[in-house]
């Protein structure tokens, strides 16, 4: 009777709107998220209302986003295969939350997203829906319609008196998904992996060839693994990100053009904007190289390719997930101090770092004279030890 369906005021999720009143002859409550994406949100009531909607809901999701769901994810260090920043794979369990709530305040049966059978957002939020509501009911257009073409699509909106943006009337160029983590175009001009990436796909960062001939030196802060200030200047989770943007996208930083494996099991081809993600992450690596040990280190990043493919698969709400998250959040106490950050032509490199709960001790680690900080001649059965295995096997098959 009642269907809450996630929102974007875009042609396909409009089409989704009309058909969800057609086909299920149903009231659609609409349900639009501010993750940052950067798009004007009242055009998407404008059109709901047009549409006969009477529930609209339009909410400003970005500081919860950046707080509570990329914060955690960035103190893992996660990629996916080793590269991918995951910003669409961490905003999909957020937009799956909020719908939930929605659809049991306004005592909804069923929810609705515009993500095709064939991707990994599809699962990622199905499998937010049914962790938070066991019995909810899922419509999925896009495995379930014939409108298997874009004519199709176009035509059933044109039926529907459903406005189409000029540049949609074509072939549309590629697909995207934005967030304030990043921007990501896939599809289309995109889908031969032997053919570089246009230059008109790039939509959130400078050329890194045209980026500026001069370096910019900035600094983060570090709190319990958590950035909080730029340049000194304390920031909200989201407005300290969106000055990472800033910067990432003047310099060119967090461009990637990856073939990945989706969780349905085949590839894809895509290309990711993540600006100010990818300077928050070579900070964090630069602040936890002082505080952290190396038995915590090297086990962090082991686990850290498992968080990265829960993320991806969409085990947010999995229990495994959240046990790696206390474990790394564990890690985290100490890791307290400031990153000091080059940032030229489409690189972020560290070149200083320093905090109150350093491990790093000049005093042992000198070439000069340590005066007797650190007694060389116990390397000698260190190293003795540790050869014994390899010596008896070097007796055995090497004569
Ligand atoms: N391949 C990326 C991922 O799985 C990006 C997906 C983009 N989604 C979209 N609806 N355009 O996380
Ligand atoms: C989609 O299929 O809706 C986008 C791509 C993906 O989810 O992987």
């Amino acid at each position: 009777k009642k269907v809450v369906l996630a929102y974007s005021g875009g042609l396909d999720t409009s089409v989704i709107l009309k058909w969800l009143q057609s086909t299920y002859n149903c009231e659609v409550v609409t349900f639009t998220a501010d993750l940052g994406q950067g798009e004007e949100l009242e055009p998407a009531r404008h059109k709901a209302e047009l549409m006969g909607v009477k529930q609209i809901f339009i909410d400003d999701l970005r500081e919860e986003f950046v707080k509570d769901f990329v914060a955690p994810m960035m103190r893992s260090n996660a990629l996916y295969e080793g590269q991918y920043l995951l910003g669409t794979s961490i905003a999909r369990p957020l937009i799956a939350k909020r719908q939930i709530e929605i659809a049991k305040q306004v005592g909804a049966d069923a929810v609705s997203h515009g993500a095709t059978g064939k991707g990994n957002d599809q699962v990622r939020f199905e499998l937010g829906y049914y962790a938070l509501a066991p019995d909810i009911r899922i419509i999925a257009p896009w495995r379930e319609w014939d409108l298997t073409s874009r004519e199709a699509l176009i035509a059933f909106a044109e039926a529907h008196q459903i406005p189409i943006p000029r540049d949609k009337r074509g072939e549309s160029p590629f697909s995207t998904d934005a967030n304030l983590l990043h921007t990501s175009s896939e599809g289309k001009v995109l889908e031969d992996p032997w053919e570089e990436v246009p230059d008109y796909v790039y939509s959130r960062t400078d050329n890194p060839e045209t980026a500026p001939d001069v370096p910019e030196y900035i600094t983060i802060d570090f709190e319990r693994g958590d950035p909080v200030a730029v340049n000194g200047e304390g920031l909200s989770p989201a407005t300290l990100l969106k000055k990472l943007n800033d910067l990432g996208k003047l310099h060119g930083i967090g461009r990637l053009d990856l073939v990945e494996n989706r969780f349905v099991g085949m590839k894809s081809r895509g290309m990711y904007e993540t600006p100010g993600g990818t300077i928050w992450h070579a900070a964090h690596r630069g602040i936890e190289s002082i505080t952290l040990d190396r038995g915590a280190a090297h086990l962090k990043d082991e686990l850290a390719v498992r968080y990265a493919e829960m993320i991806y698969n969409g085990f947010w709400f999995a229990p495994e997930r959240e046990m790696l998250q206390a474990a790394i959040d564990y890690t985290q106490a100490k890791v307290t101090g400031t990153v000091r950050l080059k940032l030229y032509k489409g690189s972020v490199n560290v070149v200083g770092r320093k905090s109150p709960y350093s491990l790093y001790s000049p005093k042992i680690v000198t070439f000069e004279d340590d005066a007797g900080a650190y007694d060389q001649r116990d390397a000698k059965g260190f190293i003795k030890l540790n050869a014994l295995r390899l010596r008896l096997l070097g007796q055995r098959d090497r004569g």
